[in-house]
């Protein structure tokens, strides 16, 4: 069974004394591509060295809403747009979004969400949307942008909501938030998303998926989150793996980052492919 980890940070302190042990277990659970999203640009370089270590890492690069009212400046965006271009691992602009939950400072991060959907837009890459209390601003603004392909990720909304973003071309992720008994409304969104635009993620360390929720999470869980998926579809896990990973390596085009690798470096490749056993491209 192979995965995608298609939202995961891994470059916080939580795992400073043993990545390489969790590496080896998200190994083991057939984690054969993670994405790498970004909170502030300033964390750049340091995922850039997990990528180095582990090849099976992509990355994103952007400002987290939450992080916009003491990161987000004039220059950021342009600072956004060059980290973007500066590394052929960059597979997404992210995480943007609204979070309202407790913000006092939305006219800002919508500005800085309109400014990272731009380059998206520009650099025609998808982008990976937090989206928290906020589902109706997050439409408003999506809809200007009809080019900009992305995720809904760590998706908790009701099936409305879920349907305004598949009407925008959205994929929806999936956490380990389907894994609790009380997430009923979001229950209800696993099921109606069409196969074809459905992901699953971790977010780790945050929202362990039962049975391991509280704890810290990491990679090797998200085979939770699709043990979960497919009770709620009706169907089997191996099918979940096979739909979701697929459905990663479109929207990320990921596929074509097995070109760069194997332009850039052989011997990376090589190893890369020794240990990976690729899907294959749909077409
Ligand atoms: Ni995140």
């Amino acid at each position: 069974m192979r995965l995608v980890d298609t939202h995961v940070h891994i470059n916080f302190p939580d795992y400073g004394q043993d990545l390489t042990a969790v590496r080896r277990r998200w190994q083991e659970a057939g984690v054969c591509r993670l994405i790498h999203a970004c909170v502030t640009p300033e964390d750049f370089s340091k995922m850039q060295a997990i990528a180095d270590q582990f090849p099976e890492v992509s990355l994103a690069v952007g400002v987290h809403p939450l992080n916009t009212a003491e990161f987000w400046q004039e220059d950021s965006a342009e600072q956004i747009s060059t980290l973007a271009q500066s590394d052929p691992r960059v597979v997404a602009i992210g995480e943007t979004g609204l979070d309202f939950y407790k913000a006092e400072n939305q006219r800002e991060q919508i500005t800085a969400f309109q400014h990272q959907l731009r380059i998206a837009e520009e650099l025609n890459l998808p982008v990976i949307i937090h989206c928290r209390d906020s589902a109706q601003t997050t439409y408003e603004v999506l809809k200007d942008f009809p080019r900009v392909r992305g995720v809904m990720h760590c998706w908790a909304g009701n099936p409305v909501e879920t349907e305004w973003f598949l009407g925008l071309g959205m994929y929806i992720s999936f956490s380990g938030i389907i894994t609790f008994k009380n997430a009923k409304q979001v229950h209800e969104s696993c099921k109606i998303v069409p196969s074809d635009r459905l992901l699953i993620e971790t977010d780790c360390p945050f929202l362990a998926p039962h049975p391991q929720r509280g704890k810290r999470n990491e990679p090797a869980l998200v085979q939770y989150v699709a043990q979960r998926l497919a009770e709620l579809r009706n169907t089997e896990v191996w099918e979940i793996a096979e739909q979701t990973t697929n459905n990663a390596f479109t929207l990320f085009n990921l596929w074509s980052r097995e070109q760069v690798l194997y332009a850039h470096s052989p011997s990376l490749a090589r190893k890369e492919a020794e240990y990976l056993s690729y899907p294959q491209p749909a077409r």
